[in-house]
């Protein structure tokens, strides 16, 4: 269990007491990832979501807070923007007693949801802080709540109507069917989509001007759209590729190379060892594909996305052969072998 006080963020500032030691000697500065740095300080600042901002704001007018269910896939904004309106409801003080973070990494099973949140919970509230609506209830955040078991879940519906009166949950995850239809039918429910290229590239920028990151157009513009729309790892790549080349130029290659892109020409080389047939070619080309040591999710995106906008095939053929690679993508994220799940894809027929 832990406070917002104790966020990542002050997980990365220095210590006290190393701050006393060190006062003689130069300080390096702080390492802070950029996804902390550069996360939205307010609702406005949260980019592209604007239909779950705009129904947030309509909600805070009224101060009457619904159960909260945000989903969606990773790095769109979800834990931002929760956090985001604690700060508008509370202010940074008040914030610490008002609100209680849970994510994946602490332990959430029955006990925890039965004590903890309920002990939390049920503590009244009292005072306000000067200039913020302060309305007098807690929120508790259940962060990657579709990792919480069953039993937890159910144990939740409870407490949830219980404390009703002087608590709002807001539940996070990324795959909705996961929360059990009675905790998820007590909530509000926010889609959180993928982000927009626009409003990407628009942070994007904005990144390589205030930390002066010599990242040409095309560059971004590869980068927008190798990050498919996760925020998050954009400036993951960003902040590594800044850290290789510091004030040097980051070509599209070596964002493709730090983005653990597969080659086009490695790609074109699969088809068309794909549609040869021949056992020996297919086997040493997967050979060379393995060694070379990419990852096996990232080569089915990539082939998938060229079965799909190659003209030569026909619809059925691309229908088969994404039947296939459906197949193998769920073996590999069962852990099936990345060597065998590759040979299976190029001897399939189609
Ligand atoms: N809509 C957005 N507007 C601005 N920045 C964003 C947005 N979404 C994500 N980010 C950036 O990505 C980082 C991660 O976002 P956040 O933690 O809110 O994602 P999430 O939706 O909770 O992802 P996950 O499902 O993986 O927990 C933020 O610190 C911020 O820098
Ligand atoms: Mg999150």
């Amino acid at each position: 269990m832990r406070y917002l006080c104790r966020s990542y963020e002050d997980f990365f500032k220095p210590s006290k007491s190393g701050r006393s030691k060190s006062s003689s000697k130069p300080r390096e500065p702080p390492i802070r990832p950029w996804i902390e740095k550069y996360r939205p300080k307010d609702m406005n600042d949260i980019s592209s979501q604007e239909e779950v901002v705009a129904v947030l704001k309509k909600t805070l007018e009224s101060q009457n807070l619904p159960h909260l269910l945000f989903y969606g896939p990773p790095g769109t904004g979800k834990t931002s923007t929760i956090l985001a309106l604690a700060r508008e409801l509370y202010g940074p003080e008040l914030i610490k007693d008002r609100v209680l973070e849970l994510n994946a990494s602490d332990e959430r099973g029955i006990d925890v949801i039965r004590a903890k949140v309920k002990n939390f919970a049920r503590t009244t509230v009292s005072g306000s802080a000067n200039g913020y609506p302060s309305p007098p209830y807690k929120i508790i955040i259940l962060d990657e709540a579709d990792s919480m078991t069953q039993d937890a879940q159910s144990a939740l519906r409870r407490t949830m109507e219980t404390y009703s009166n002087i608590t709002r949950f807001c539940l996070i995850c990324n795959y909705i069917s996961r929360i059990i239809q009675p905790l998820a039918s007590r909530c509000a429910k926010f889609r959180f989509k993928p982000l927009d290229t626009t409003s990407t590239k628009q942070r994007i920028e904005e990144i390589c001007r205030n930390e002066s990151v010599n990242c040409p157009p095309e560059t971004v513009d590869h980068l927008v759209r190798v990050s498919e729309g996760d925020m998050r790892r954009s400036i993951m790549l960003l902040q590594s590729a800044y850290r290789l080349y510091q004030s040097e130029p980051i070509t599209k290659d070596a964002m493709s190379e730090i983005a653990g892109v597969v080659p086009e020409p490695l790609i074109d080389k699969l088809m068309a060892v794909w549609q040869s047939k021949n056992i020996a070619h297919i086997e040493s080309t997967v050979n060379q594909v393995i060694k070379a040591g990419y990852s096996g999710a990232q080569l089915m995106s990539q082939l998938h996305d060229r079965v799909i906008s190659d003209a030569h095939l026909s619809s059925i053929q691309k229908s088969k052969m994404a039947q296939t690679l459906g197949q193998v993508d769920k073996a590999l994220g069962d852990g099936a072998s990345e060597h065998l799940q590759l040979l299976r894809l190029l001897v399939a027929a189609y």
